[in-house]
């Protein structure tokens, strides 16, 4: 590592999204700012993804490296057989991310000494932590509360268990900056009656009350409300610390709870996150991915068999629709021929508005594309999700809800009417950003149906991740249900790579 990156350690790291976007981050002479040095993650398919990962940017810039991945990406070889071109950066990936999955807990002996390594050979050079432990109860937080409980054992309780993992290595790796991750929910989570938000905030501030190891304390940011004080960040409303991923160029409304930590002695003061002029759609970012059919999940899968259900399906949606929209009659349901279940060869260039993200995706862009197979559906969703689009389009963009179904297209489902499921067959639409990609994707697609009514399919693997945005050369490892959960457990790249350059400003302006 040169002397002046910073050390990255990225803890719960998922498919890498916080990672990718920290390690794209140029300094002022164009070299990467920020270096991997360890990646923890426990479950094995994500733990792939980010090994992939770390040895790609490990060859991209050697000889004949890009040209080698492509190979890969493209199954032209396989994985050992590319690992196999670049031995020494193939042990340093495997470095990077351990030599296999480690949960936090589980395997501290092993963590926690890599870290410390890590950071001894660092020196004063700058340090970050990156990452947020999964929303559990926080009930270590509520400690205070439960002192007059003397059978109370916080470390008994299983619920701590993150919350005090990700404090001890705050303690142990004593970064200059850490950035938390974490669901709205954190917000308002609740020990005993009493939100432990403040609480949270107050042992992120001071590691030590939690860990007993001696530790810097911290001043907490957000990254997209101006502290009043920024010398002594606090907030008029805990909602301050919420990012709403659509307003940084993220075609997707995802909020989260993200906490800039900043070690007390830096007197610098972080910026907060600029926000571009443009909202970037559904359709801005997947339209040019090939067009795909679906399948059938409960009976034999053939083309013909399909062409023939959405053919006869598409004279009932008109009839259905032509009740309630005028344009209905002139609707585009002609079905598409000959359309297959994935593809990988590549059809038109991306025509993104704004460029930047155009360049994001498409950086160093492999010549087939990834991860873009449909799943089967029952042939009666594919009625209803046919219906569910071409509703969408004619509304100009507001997907039916359960109301908006006519009887004969309602699921056999008792809470159907109810309103608890009012969204159940949700078409993402072409115009407007995309709803929260969550792992729940992975389940059945019904949230994240495709807007185009002639595809009559949920959305694939790459476009879940373009929504999320991945670059295009982000293979995604393990079965496509591992794929989907990956995906939707990330924090976007595009996004954190903004909070990056917030990083490296505060970093390097504090050299
Ligand atoms: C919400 S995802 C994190 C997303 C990620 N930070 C990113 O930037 O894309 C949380 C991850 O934590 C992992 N995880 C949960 N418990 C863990 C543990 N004890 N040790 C390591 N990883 C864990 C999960 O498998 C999951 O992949």
């Amino acid at each position: 590592m040169k002397t002046n990156e910073a050390l990255v350690i990225d803890l719960f790291a998922g498919p890498g999204g916080l990672g990718e976007g920290f390690s794209s981050v140029k300094d002022e002479n164009d070299n990467p700012f920020f270096n991997i040095g360890v990646s923890v993650e426990k479950e094995p398919s994500a733990h792939k993804t980010l090994t992939t990962r770390a040895f790609y940017r490990k060859i991209k810039d050697l000889r004949g490296g890009l040209d080698s991945y492509n190979e890969y990406l493209c199954g032209r070889i396989t994985r050992q057989q590319l690992f196999d071109l670049f031995p020494e950066q193939a042990e340093d990936a495997a470095v990077e991310t351990l030599h296999g999955p480690k949960a936090l807990g589980d395997d501290n002996e092993v963590i926690h000494q890599r870290i410390a390594e890590l950071v001894k050979a660092h020196g004063d050079g700058p340090k970050v932590v990156i990452g947020g432990p999964p929303c559990q109860a926080y009930s270590l937080a509520g400690r205070s509360r439960n002192a007059g409980n003397k059978s109370y054992k916080a470390e008994d309780d299983h619920r701590n268990f993150l919350y005090r993992e990700y404090l001890k290595v705050l303690s142990i790796a004593q970064p200059d900056v850490f950035v938390m991750e974490n669901v709205r929910g954190i917000l308002s989570a609740k020990v005993d009656g009493e939100v432990m938000f403040p609480s949270i905030l107050d042992d992120l501030r001071k590691p030590e009350r939690a860990t007993n190891i001696a530790s810097p304390e911290y001043k907490i940011y957000s990254l997209v409300v101006e502290a009043t004080d920024p010398h002594n960040p606090v907030y008029q409303d805990s909602s301050d610390y919420l990012i709403k991923a659509e307003k940084y160029g993220v075609p997707q409304a995802r909020h989260r709870v993200i906490l800039l930590g900043v070690r007390s002695d830096i007197e610098k003061v972080p910026n907060i996150l600029a926000r571009p002029n443009e909202q970037v759609s559904v359709k801005q970012v997947i339209d040019d991915l090939p067009k795909l059919r679906s399948g059938f999940s409960k009976r034999k899968d053939e083309l013909a068999a399909w062409e023939k259900v959405v053919s006869q399906n598409s004279a009932k949606i008109k009839a259905l629709l032509k009740k309630r929209f005028d344009g209905a009659k002139s609707l585009d349901l002609k079905p598409f021929t000959n359309l297959a279940r994935s593809a990988t060869q590549p059809t038109e260039s991306l025509a993104l508005v704004p460029k930047g993200l155009t360049d994001w995706y498409r950086n160093n862009a492999p010549s087939c594309v990834l991860n873009h197979e449909t799943r089967g559906h029952m042939d009666s969703d594919l009625l209803r999700y046919a219906y569910s689009a071409a509703f969408t389009q004619l509304s100009g963009g507001v997907s039916p809800k359960s109301r908006d179904f006519p009887e004969a297209l309602a699921p056999k489902h008792e809470n159907w009417r109810s309103g608890s499921h009012a969204d159940r067959f949700r078409t993402q639409a072409a115009n407007k950003c995309a709803t929260t990609v969550t792992s729940h994707i992975s389940k059945d697609g019904h949230y994240f149906i495709h807007y185009d009514p002639k595809q009559c399919r949920s959305l694939t693997v790459r476009e879940a991740a373009r929504l999320q945005t991945f670059p295009d050369n982000y293979l995604f490892e393990g079965n496509r249900t591992q794929q989907y959960v990956q995906v939707g457990n990330a924090v976007p790249p595009y996004l954190a790579q903004q909070i990056g350059k917030v990083a490296l400003e505060l970093l390097s302006q504090n050299e």
